[in-house]
């Protein structure tokens, strides 16, 4: 797999001066001339077992498991084996998720302990042989039609150590749980009828992070058919410059003879604009290939009047590639691209097409309430919008490469994207890794940095340089157009911090006045920035619950509060942004509090579920200073506490705040440019408001209303239309409220949610000390709170969802699902 060739085109390639040309995903529907491409969702599932032999279907039995061809001992690997008693699951998938928590025994080795909590406590990994394995197989549909084709299976990442079997084959192996893969079936298949089965053992035993990582086919996998003449997975690649008169692509594009005579063809492309209009044809290009043989074609287009992808007009363009033979077409293939100019200045920051734009970031790991690692597309699409909410304009994928899927919503919703490698390393599978990585993923508009690594032990020393110059080697000579980055916690002057073309701070952000000094001509940024740890809707610290408040004090060491660290990086230019560390809560790695039951990290502006914590009004308030914000907190439902002093925060950027408590004045204050503002205020019952004034006049303004007890229930859905293509998620978002339809900001009433037309595939309440069931349609609200992930069925029509809890009056909505275009497995 190195070079993320499949073994047919390594061998085809070897007689070749190899610039291949890679691009974004193709088509996933059936196209026309040769290529079709399905996506894998229904699958079957079993747990295997990582010792004992039986329990894993043979895997390894009698020490032959690799043996002989097609006979792999492993009965779940063959066509004929029978798994009706298997789960029935969709991928994207993460079984960890649905794991029953296990916190050591006591007392444990510290190192077993951390380990086990900074993976969220889930009962995966050696000590768990029973939990550790999983078994997934799909059956395909071959006929005689298909004899000759050249038949892929895409994976976008298997967390982790897979084994692909077709047939009882062994038809390839991937052990990274981050990176793409591609693996070519073809030989295996049986054309004249007769079963056809795909088998893909995974093995989740080892870990690759420090936090949460799930376990599974968590990321989407196609199965791809073409004409043995065709081009490759990633084989385009797209540049542009803007100019004067219009955008200048260089295109290069792959065209590959697998088959066993010479052929000539002719190479046809065209650029197709948003509304699927061609924009310009590109000249024919003739070529004629020897069996085996790749080549890379260099083609100039120019365009016009482009419209250029930015974070407020994510305009994209799709190069559609066609190869015809004798004027037959045999293959297609679809890139989307976008056209945009990047420039770091290490004195003037970050300017995207020309102008000055700040990274206003988050750093995120892929884990959601409910699902964990598994998430849907459309779920990937409403994480990026709540942070957009926010005002956030970039997103640090840490540790590791995201989604193709992820990255698809980042080009289409404008949000710029840092992609980090897992390894930082240049042994063979780091850098193949690597290349598969930039191969991917180097035609999305939202990169704008290729990140080596983050925080490694060798980030200070000259062995870290040199493996690092090695990897930024490798990324630039497959995309010369993207700097590279490494998110460094010490020693910036020295080792990596001297090979990459940008340099992180991951926290120490009052260092980083003293480095621009010493080093003026590096552009920095904070790669990890924060972090207030809090739990939502908390407002006293309390060790014994490990509760931590949500104004904006608290932190570990190492860190700081948002207004530390923002005050600093919005007053200087040459910063050219910060990524929070984190957007989300996410599992394991649960700080401050490292000991069951918490199971999440503390650090999310919003929480597992994506509900805002208060800082999230903090950085709306100066992320998108041109909107009036205000928000006041805590919550006002103190019973006992009547007449004691309470401390009253407000976030927002109006000139002045003034608060109000049962229509009695508090005080108004001026608001000083990205800080808050304070009060302690008697508690009594009743009506707490901050209203914000703009020049005198009320712009903007906030409640919080003493509720009495819960009544009843209130359910939202992110969308009221939905697509009926079995994998559509809609988010749910259950409030308890009180008679007057108040919410109750401490009610913890069960709830249970139900859906026609759809299914409840996890549920959460961004607790970090929960540790209910994710896989369930049963959750406790968590300070008035939950939250419901209902995948969508395949039947057109309306869906429904209700949320009921004993003594409430429950809550419906309903949602249309119209049909789905395209070809689904
Ligand atoms: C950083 C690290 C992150 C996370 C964070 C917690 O050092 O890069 O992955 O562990 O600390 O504060």
């Amino acid at each position: 797999m190195r070079n993320g060739l499949t073994r047919r085109e390594a061998i085809g390639a070897g007689a070749l001066a190899l610039t291949i040309a890679n691009g974004a995903s193709a088509a996933p529907t059936a196209a026309p001339g040769g290529r079709s491409s399905e996506r894998l969702e229904r699958w079957r599932f079993r747990l295997g077992h990582a010792s004992d032999i039986e329990r894993d279907f043979g895997f390894g039995r009698n020490q032959r498991t690799f043996a002989k061809a097609g006979a792999a001992t492993a009965d779940a690997a063959m066509a004929d084996f029978d798994d009706q008693n298997w789960a029935q699951i969709q991928v994207p998938h993460d079984w960890a998720v649905a794991l029953p928590f296990a916190p050591p025994a006591v007392p444990a080795p510290k190192e077993t302990a951390d380990a086990v909590a900074a993976h969220g406590f889930k009962a995966i990994g050696r000590n768990h042989p029973a939990n550790s394995i999983g078994w997934y197989r799909h059956p395909m549909a071959v006929s005689a039609a298909d004899r000759g084709r050249r038949i892929w299976l895409e994976f976008d990442g298997v967390f982790r150590d897979a084994i692909i079997f077709v047939n009882g084959y062994v038809v390839g192996r991937n052990e990274g749980g981050y990176a793409p893969f591609r693996v070519e079936i073809d030989d295996f298949l049986n054309y004249e009828g007769g079963a056809n089965m795909i088998a893909v053992r995974v093995d989740a035993t080892l870990g690759e992070g420090w936090f949460y990582e799930g376990a599974g086919i968590y990321r989407h996998v196609d199965l791809v058919r073409a004409d043995p003449l065709h081009i490759p997975q990633w084989g385009t690649f797209v540049r542009s410059s803007v100019g004067p008169d219009g955008a200048r692509l260089r295109i290069a594009t792959e065209v590959h003879n697998s088959g066993a005579e010479a052929i000539s063809a002719t190479l046809r492309q065209a650029v197709i604009g948003a509304d699927g209009r061609t924009i310009i044809n590109l000249a024919d290009a003739a070529l004629t290939l020897r069996a085996g043989e790749s080549r890379t074609l260099e083609q100039d287009g120019l365009l016009r009047a482009p419209q250029l992808w930015s974070i407020e007009t994510p305009q994209l363009y799709r190069l559609r590639s066609e190869v015809l033979v004798g004027g037959r077409r045999v293959d297609r293939y679809d890139t989307k691209f976008g056209i945009r100019t990047i420039r770091f200045d290490a004195e003037r920051g970050f300017f995207l097409n020309g102008r000055p734009v700040k990274m206003l970031g988050t750093c995120n790991h892929q884990d959601h309430a409910g699902v964990g690692s598994g998430i849907a597309d459309s779920l990937h699409r409403w994480r990026v919008a709540q942070l957009q909410t926010m005002g956030s304009n970039a997103w640090r994928s840490a540790h590791n490469p995201p989604a193709a899927a992820l990255l698809d919503a980042c080009d289409e919703m404008g949000m710029l994207m840092i992609d980090e490698a897992r390894l930082n390393s240049t042994d063979d599978e780091a850098m193949s890794q690597l290349e598969r990585i930039v191969r991917r993923d180097r035609n999305h508009p939202s990169i704008v940095l290729w990140s080596l690594g983050n925080e490694e032990p060798h980030q200070g020393s000259e062995r870290g340089a040199r493996i690092n110059a090695e990897m930024a080697a490798l990324v630039k000579r497959l995309d010369p157009t993207r700097p590279t980055t490494f998110a460094m916690d010490n020693n910036w002057d020295k080792g990596v911090g001297t090979v990459v073309d940008t340099l992180g701070f991951n926290y120490r952000t009052n260092q980083m006045e003293g480095f621009h000094q010493r080093v003026p001509n590096l552009p920095i940024y904070g790669s990890e920035t924060g972090s207030t740890v809090a739990t939502r809707g908390e407002y006293a610290n309390d060790t014994a619950r490990q509760i931590v408040r949500a104004y904006d004090t608290e932190h570990p060491w190492w860190a700081t509060t948002a207004e530390q660290w923002w005050t600093i990086v919005a007053e200087r230019p040459y910063i050219f942004g910060g990524f929070i560390w984190t957007g989300f809560d996410y599992r394991g790695e649960p700080t401050p509090y490292p000991q069951f039951p918490s199971i999440s990290s503390y650090f999310g502006v919003l929480d597992t579920c994506g509900f805002p914590k208060d800082n999230y009004y903090y950085y709306r308030a100066w992320w998108r200073p041109n909107e009036p914000l205000v928000h006041v907190l805590p919550h006002w439902n103190w019973p006992g506490r009547e007449g004691q002093p309470i401390e009253v925060w407000a976030h927002g950027n109006t000139e002045e705040v003034e608060l109000l408590l049962n229509g009695q004045s508090q005080g108004r204050k001026p608001m000083p440019r990205n800080r808050h503002l304070e009060w302690r205020v008697p508690y009594a019952p009743g009506r707490l408001e901050a209203i914000g004034f703009n020049g005198g006049r009320r712009a903007a303004h906030s409640v919080r209303e003493t509720a009495g007890p819960a009544a009843a229930l209130r359910l939202t859905a992110d969308r009221r239309l939905a697509r009926a293509d079995g994998n559509d998620v809609i988010i749910l978002n259950a409030a308890v409220v009180d008679a007057r339809g108040r919410p109750v900001p401490t009610a913890d009433n069960a709830l249970r949610f139900t859906a026609r037309g759809g299914s409840i595939i996890g549920v959460g309440n961004g607790n970090p000390t929960s540790i209910e069931r994710d896989v369930a349609t049963a959750r406790k609200a968590f300070n008035g709170l939950a939250q419901a992930v209902m995948r969508v069925g395949r039947i057109p029509g309306p869906v429904s969802a209700e949320v009921a809890s004993p003594g409430l009056k429950g809550a419906a909505v309903r949602i249309a699902a119209l049909p789905s275009i395209g070809g689904q497995s």
